[in-house]
């Protein structure tokens, strides 16, 4: 079994000790855990990760996307949902714990060029780099528009008004949490949910994409690129998207992790050859957790 303490002994960036700031619970058995990691957050980008040592007990760490960095404060955010052993343990941090974290990890999202129109797409906990790339796009001056699918209680929003371009029962989203700072720096963001929800698009995140982009003008269409994080199911129809209209674009992949750090095999993507023929595997933790949309290999798995 590899352990940290092996990846220590590998030569690898030794573990953060980092401390709890705040850990905030959320609706849907979500949670908002804010670290203080020092200087190190100037180095953190959107699609970065993090491997988190949540106990001791734990062989293995956690992987989870940053969601913001602030540089001047020397903090990055974790949007984690709780769904086992280790996002139990995290879930019960007051603040003050003092942890250990392996970061920043993985190669983030590729800068697009400053003329396209990014469409943002998540699923569930793949908000967390998704919205902070979009932070960072809109910093730049770049247009961005977001959407998001949540099947539970929306843990980080409230809903106001609407926006063109997009059906018209999707309420534009006006955050009391997260969303509030994107959309004070101008990204339209939209929810979408499979339960009928008042407000939200209802239907697949990916079918609110699809409204978006059939409604968006040709001129616009052309210069959108797709930036996605969430289930594969979901990318999966993020790629077909992207081949009905003729887009390209990033995905970050998920998927589960063992060691994270190059040595298990355990996270492998298959991803076409520049041949054309046939594809090979990837590890995600240290080749990914970006990649472009057109190199994987979809109709492998
Ligand atoms: C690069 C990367 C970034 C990630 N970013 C986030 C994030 O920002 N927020 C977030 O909430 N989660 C994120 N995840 C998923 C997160 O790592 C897992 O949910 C977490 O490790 C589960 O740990 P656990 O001990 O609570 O669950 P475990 O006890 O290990 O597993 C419990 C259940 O969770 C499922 N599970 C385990 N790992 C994953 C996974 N990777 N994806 C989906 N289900 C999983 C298992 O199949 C099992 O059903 C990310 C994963 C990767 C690889
Ligand atoms: S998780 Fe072990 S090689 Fe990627």
């Amino acid at each position: 079994m590899v352990t940290v303490d092996r990846c220590e002994l590998r030569g690898m960036a030794q573990p953060l000790v980092v401390t709890v700031l705040f850990n905030r619970h959320l609706p849907g058995e979500h949670g908002l855990l804010r670290l203080r990691v020092g200087k190190v957050a100037r180095q953190v980008q959107p699609g970065h990760f993090v491997q988190l040592i949540c106990d001791p007990r734990l062989t293995l760490p956690r992987p989870f996307s940053v969601m913001d960095a602030d540089p001047e404060q020397g903090s990055v955010d974790i949007f984690y949902r709780v769904v086992g052993e280790g996002t139990r343990i995290m879930a019960s941090w007051k603040g003050g714990e003092e942890l250990r974290v392996l970061m920043p990890l993985g190669r983030p999202f590729v800068w697009p060029e400053e003329k396209k129109n990014i469409l943002l797409i998540a699923g569930g906990a793949g908000i967390a780099p998704v919205h902070f790339l979009a932070r960072r796009l809109v910093e730049r001056g770049q247009s961005a528009v977001l959407v998001w699918g949540i099947e539970t209680e929306a843990p980080l929003m409230t809903i106001a008004a609407r926006l063109d371009g997009f059906p018209l029962d999707v309420a534009f989203v006006e955050s009391a949490e997260a969303l509030a700072a994107l959309d004070a720096v101008g990204v339209s963001s939209r929810l979408a949910s499979m339960t009928p929800m008042a407000g939200r698009f209802h239907g697949y995140v990916t079918d609110l994409a699809e409204h978006y982009l059939e409604r968006s003008s040709e001129a616009l269409r052309r210069r959108t690129e797709l930036y996605a994080c969430g289930p594969t199911v979901m990318l999966r129809a993020v790629a077909r998207l992207a081949e009905r209209f003729g887009l390209s674009g990033q995905v970050s992949l998920e998927e589960r992790m063992a060691c994270g750090f190059g040595v298990c095999a355990a996270c492998v993507v298959p991803v076409r050859q520049e041949s054309g023929v046939g594809w090979s595997y990837r590890k995600i933790c240290t080749e990914g957790p970006v990649f472009s949309l057109a190199d994987i290999a979809w109709e492998s798995g």
